[in-house]
């Protein structure tokens, strides 16, 4: 949600802010825009579009030329814009935008800048009381030339610069940063400081990436990957100070004895990602190459964390399972696709731990004043790490005294590093805006979950907790499978792409998958879908069934309410409905009653959600790419989303 990116060192800074924007693009990608400070020795006569004017007697310093350029629309657009901007220097800020105030267009993107760009500022969050903000300095004259947020920061901090010039401009910025509320990731240039970068963060992420002899800010290690892979991962209300020769983060809000704010003394740590890893891999797009590399990822999942005799061991929870075992509920809080993972593991912890399971939408627990106890377990699923409401909720778990676990994807995230303990799903990034390796990769991590706590609660006997493990270790072999059947979801595609709605149904495990099912097409193809646990439809949706109506319906075998579900089916098929049923290979019970037969390897009850999803993925994946919508980074949405 936003993508922010800055450069400091010796190389031209535009090129490296445009392929770290055009890496970041799934953030967000209504707008986009970079602002670079030329040296004055490189601005001789290179007056452009977009550029500008020197900063005014106001800021202290001699001020530099800033050429900023921003664009409604892709990063394409912002590329082909600057080529003929002639934009020259190695001091530079960039954005990619996800609207939160004001509609996608030119003046609304980022970066925006004081009246003579003697500040310029990149932002990702929301700021709560801009309003006010915006009226104090509208009072002392600042003119507004945006309807974002965003805006009020720039000329805040030239106010600041103004009223208090012996001030440092980075001790402007935290001065400034007191007076806001709400969400920032934050990055300020100056025209007037050709050696500095002022980055902040609270409630959205920050990292600095540290190269040789140079430095890179950006909101997502993989805009900083193919540069450096050391980087600090700033922590929550730091700011970062950064010049050629270095670079200093303290507490933005909290000081020492002497009224100074507290240095904070950072980790260098080594990213595990690869350019490779945020690749296509020759195929078409993101969502299809993970969708592809599910049975490897979550083998990667489950390396060493599945033993052969089929004991599971996952470090990050090990020494606090006895606690764990004791909690007298489990709360699973999470947002989208996390959440019907979350209701997975509800299914999963109940019939095999004894444990009741609550699963709530974080964005909801974290207003509703919920009773948390201290013997509670919260655990907060995300694939970014970063979902605002998911990590609210942590914090309000927190306060409560019970134990938080994270279960997300992005390694050094900040639902990572403000629970008490987790475990990463190690499937890799997924940059493809719909998830799918993520959901999948939940699941896996929380039925590992399930098996071990299972174990120490001694809810399942030996012998069924190591057949347990091995048939989750060998679960990528069933999802191959289902993969192999892609051509069948293809075909199925094609007649019906143009389909007003979908229903999705399933029962018991199976629910959760027709609750992803139906959001996944809905998302990429912008087709209506509903999911529903299969015996509601009667009590409302079934007025929905006619002829034209798709309905997906999930017919395990495996599943104690398959007679049900049949019974579910012909509920529809008695309506005229198109009735598209998955099952299991070898069933040829629908063959001829369904219209459409998907097909994926019969699996355990408890795995049937890993490898149904698969199809599911398929099948709103091709109907998406025969309607040519843009799959992976469909309108309005964005990946990582950072506001409430
Ligand atoms: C849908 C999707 C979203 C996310 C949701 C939570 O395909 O990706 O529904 O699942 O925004 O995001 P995370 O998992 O990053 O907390």
């Amino acid at each position: 949600m936003c993508g922010i990116i800055a450069y400091l060192g010796p190389r031209q800074a535009l090129e490296i802010l445009l392929h770290g924007l055009q890496r970041m693009e799934y953030r967000g990608y209504d707008s986009a825009g970079i602002a670079v400070l030329s040296q004055l020795a490189d601005a001789a006569g290179s007056g452009s579009e977009g550029a500008a004017a020197a900063a005014s007697a106001a800021a202290p310093g001699t001020a530099h030329p800033v050429k900023v350029v921003k664009r409604a629309g892709k990063v394409a657009r912002l590329a082909a814009a600057v080529e003929a901007a002639g934009i020259e220097g190695s001091l530079g800020i960039g954005h990619t935008r996800w609207s939160t105030h004001g509609p996608p267009n030119d003046s609304n993107s980022h970066p925006h800048c004081s009246a003579g760009c003697e500040v310029s500022v990149v932002h990702n969050g929301v700021l709560e009381n801009y309003g006010s903000l915006k009226k104090m300095l509208q009072a002392k004259g600042y003119t507004f030339s945006s309807d974002t947020d965003t805006e009020v920061l720039a000329h805040l901090v030239f106010d600041t610069r103004k009223e208090h010039p012996a001030l440092a401009p980075e001790e402007a910025v935290r001065k400034a940063l007191t007076l806001v509320t709400g969400a920032f990731g934050v990055v300020f240039l100056f025209s007037d400081q050709p050696d500095l970068l002022v980055g902040a963060r609270r409630g959205s992420p920050l990292i600095l990436g540290v190269g040789e002899g140079e430095y890179l800010l950006a909101s997502d290690a993989s805009a900083i990957v193919e540069h450096t892979k050391h980087v600090v991962y700033l922590e929550e209300d730091t700011l970062v100070t950064v010049r050629r020769g270095g670079y200093s983060i303290s507490h933005i809000t909290e000081t020492g004895a002497d009224g100074k704010p507290l240095p904070h003394d950072p980790e260098v740590v080594e990213l595990e990602l690869s350019l490779e890893k945020i690749e296509k891999g020759g195929h078409p797009h993101f969502m299809i190459k993970e969708i592809m590399e599910q049975p490897e990822v979550l083998a990667n999942a489950m390396r060493g964390r599945i033993l052969d005799d089929g004991s599971i061991h996952l470090g990050g929870i090990k020494p606090l399972l006895p606690r764990i075992a004791k909690a007298s509920r489990i709360i699973i809080c999470a947002c989208g696709t996390s959440l019907h993972a979350g209701m997975v593991a509800e299914y999963l912890i109940e019939s095999m731990c004894r444990v009741p399971v609550e699963v709530e939408y974080a964005s909801e627990f974290r207003y509703r004043t919920p009773i948390i106890k201290e013997d509670d377990v919260v655990i907060a699923i995300s694939q970014s790490g970063e979902t605002a409401d998911t990590l609210a909720a942590v914090k309000l778990a927190k306060e409560a005294g019970a134990l938080c676990l994270g279960f997300v994807n992005v390694v050094g995230s900040s639902i990572a590093r403000q629970t008490d303990a987790g475990v990463y799903l190690h499937v890799g990034p997924e940059i493809g805006v719909a998830s799918t390796k993520a959901f999948t990769g939940q699941v896996v991590v929380l039925s590992m979950f399930a098996l071990a706590l299972a174990a120490e609660r001694g809810t399942l006997s030996k012998e069924e907790l190591a057949s347990r493990g091995l048939a989750l270790r060998d679960s990528t072999k069933l999802i191959a499978g289902a993969l192999a059947n892609a051509d069948k979801a293809y075909e199925m595609a094609k007649s019906f792409r143009f389909a007003h709605s979908f229903l999705y149904l399933g029962r018991g495990f199976n629910y959760p998958v027709a609750l992803e099912g139906a959001l996944k097409l809905k998302e990429i193809s912008y087709i209506h879908a509903e999911g529903y646990a299969a015996a509601e439809m009667k009590h409302g949706p079934i007025a929905l069934i006619d002829a034209f109506m798709p309905v997906v319906i999930m017919a395990p075998k495996t599943d104690p309410t398959y007679d049900k579900i049949k019974a579910n089916m012909e509920e529809v098929a008695a309506r005229d409905g198109c009735l598209i049923v998955v099952t299991d290979e070898g069933n040829d019970e629908f063959d001829s009653r369904a219209e459409h037969v998907l097909k994926v390897p019969e699996s355990p009850e408890w795995i049937a959600p890993l490898v149904y999803s698969i199809p599911l993925q398929l099948l709103s994946y091709y109907i998406a790419a025969f309607r040519k919508c843009p799959i992976d980074q469909p309108r309005n949405l964005a990946k990582s989303v950072t506001v409430e």
